[in-house]
């Protein structure tokens, strides 16, 4: 697979030069001479470290790799993309979520997102207070999250990462599935007087949130509450408000994002209304705060010291030239347990894409499959299959320094995992030492016990998962996606690869519930499925 751009094909030559060296060699003492590899290959920004040299990478590699960003014009699609210029074409859109943060006064939309902000907080200080109260007069003690998507994820990885700074007389829930279990599951024991619901859709016409919402407003009727008080229970967040307020929000309820924040970008407006009320608006801003943080060494730092860049190019590394179909995200931390999912809408939704922006289609991979589970869960289940398997996983480690709890020997065994399972993965075990494992009793063993080893991993370090450090975090994987996007020369901002799924739903869903009628226009396989379900929901 082939990319027009000059250095791809001086990494082509590289990647022949090198992929059969030993990450192991590299890191011998006799070879790895100061400055290491380690000091080599750890570089930081935003707060956040990077230690790249368990990578299958040389200094060459990085010159290589820098370049190629370069040539692809990353520097000039990130500055157009900061200032607001139509970097999503397809939609005619700009893309600001980086303006969310933005402290400066003369960022774009400044005055708007400040006024938009400030009802969020005005709101959420509201809730918390327990000032805003329900149709009987209690206070709020649980917000339910209604979304899907971006609207969804973000929140809800935001929330249970910073579960230690919630408020403890509010507890937060999230829907989105359009499975009723999700809702039902959620309000079953729910007191209606005391819960707050707020729908988040950028368009207000998702088939799940919408469903979600019906449900949830006729939950509320049927249990008591007014429908002149639905009001006190109901918000919506949205970039179209006529809507929100079509379907019986009160209009004061209502918070606007905006077209030019994507979906997957958007836990840094009003979409994080839930976040905002479980932390406060204060930790909120240092959530934004540390955004801007990365925001600010993305848009400076030379791209040979740019993590965002490092991170995107080092992706690209594997995906196009060794071939990795996926790459795995481990978070060493509780707290993150839902940073996979989120960045595989982040990754997958933004980069998984086949036309490249002059319409032609690309020759060469583009998005990698992002999977993930925390540390050390993963290592108990599939882990064997990164050591000993026969596919090449890259991996991003991803460890916070210092625990959120008191509980005594907890940290030093979480990390002590994190830092030796890239250990392992890197040197491996030679068929030398697999001998003296098994003794002389047990040569069979061997092939068993040997481990290929050379398998490369990327270990980010976090000082103590604060609201300022999160938001980094967020920041460096988004413009990573920007980075690896321009050098794929595609659209990282729209997503033309739901809308099929979404149409044929829609006629499945008819024949599903029409009575009577013979389902005929599909192929065998669908048609037959929609029949013996349609006797079930007939039963
Ligand atoms: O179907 C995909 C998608 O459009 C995502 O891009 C988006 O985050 C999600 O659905 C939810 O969309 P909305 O916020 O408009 O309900």
């Amino acid at each position: 697979m082939t990319n027009p751009l000059p250095t791809w094909s001086a990494l082509q030559t590289h990647y022949e030069q090198i992929r059969d060296e030993k990450l192991r060699d590299w890191f011998a003492p006799a070879n790895d001479t100061a400055p290491t590899r380690a000091e080599r290959f750890t570089f930081s920004g935003g707060g956040i470290g990077a230690d790249l040299s368990k990578n299958r990478i040389t200094d060459a590699t990085l010159e290589l790799l820098v370049q190629l960003a370069r040539e692809a014009g990353v520097e000039a699609r990130r500055d157009a993309m900061f200032k607001g210029e139509i970097v999503n074409p397809t939609e005619g859109r700009a893309v600001l979520h980086t303006a969310l943060r933005a402290t400066e006064a003369n960022a774009p939309f400044h005055k708007e997102i400040t006024a938009e902000r400030a009802k969020m907080a005005k709101f959420a200080d509201a809730v918390r207070s327990g000032a805003w109260t329900g149709y009987t007069g209690k206070r709020i003690r649980h917000v339910v999250n209604i979304g899907i998507g971006g609207s969804d994820l973000g929140p809800k990885m935001v929330v249970h990462a910073l579960q230690h700074l919630e408020l403890p007389e509010i507890t937060s829930h999230f829907v989105s599935n359009v499975d009723g279990a999700d809702l039902w599951r959620t309000i079953e024991h729910l007191d209606p007087a005391e819960t707050l619901a707020i729908i988040v859709s950028k368009t207000f016409t998702t088939l799940e949130t919408m469903t979600n919402a019906r449900s949830m407003r006729d939950w509320f009727v049927k249990h008591g509450c007014p429908e002149g008080d639905l009001a006190k229970h109901f918000v919506g967040v949205s970039a179209n408000p006529a809507e929100v307020v079509k379907f019986g929000i009160a209009r004061d309820n209502v918070f606007e994002m905006w077209d030019w924040v994507g979906g997957r970008y958007s836990l840094w407006s009003a979409v994080g209304l839930s976040i905002m009320i479980a932390i406060g608006p204060k930790q909120f801003d240092e959530l934004l705060a540390g955004a801007h943080d990365m925001d600010e060494h993305f848009r400076t730092a030379p791209l040979e010291k740019n993590l965002p860049v490092l991170l995107g190019m080092i992706g690209i590394w594997y995906r196009n030239f060794f071939g990795s179909q996926s790459y795995l995200v481990a978070p060493y931390s509780e707290a993150l347990h839902f940073l996979p999912s989120y960045l595989q809408q982040l990754e997958m939704e933004s980069n998984g894409k086949q036309a490249r922006l002059d319409g032609k289609f690309v020759d060469y991979a583009t998005s990698a499959i992002t999977w993930g589970e925390p540390g050390t869960n993963g290592q108990h289940a599939f882990f064997q299959m990164l050591h000993q398997g026969t596919t090449l996983v890259p991996i991003d480690f991803i460890a916070v320094l210092t625990p959120e709890h008191p509980l005594g020997d907890h940290h030093p065994k979480l990390l002590a995992n994190c830092f030796a399972q890239s250990e392992a993965l890197m040197l491996g075990r030679t068929e030398e030492e697999a001998r003296k494992v098994a003794g002389p009793d047990k040569p069979e063993l061997v092939p068993h016990i040997m481990f290929p080893g050379n398998r490369p991993t990327t270990t980010l370090l976090v000082d103590a998962l604060t609201a300022r450090s999160l938001g980094a975090l967020i920041a460096l994987y988004e413009h990573k996606v920007l980075v690896q996007g321009t050098v794929w020369d595609i659209n990282s901002f729209d997503q033309w690869g739901v809308e099929l799924g979404k149409i044929l739903g829609k006629v499945v869903e008819a024949d599903l519930t029409a009575p009577g009628a013979e389902v005929k226009q599909h192929d065998s396989s669908t048609s037959a499925l929609i029949a013996r379900a349609r006797a079930a929901l007939k039963r």
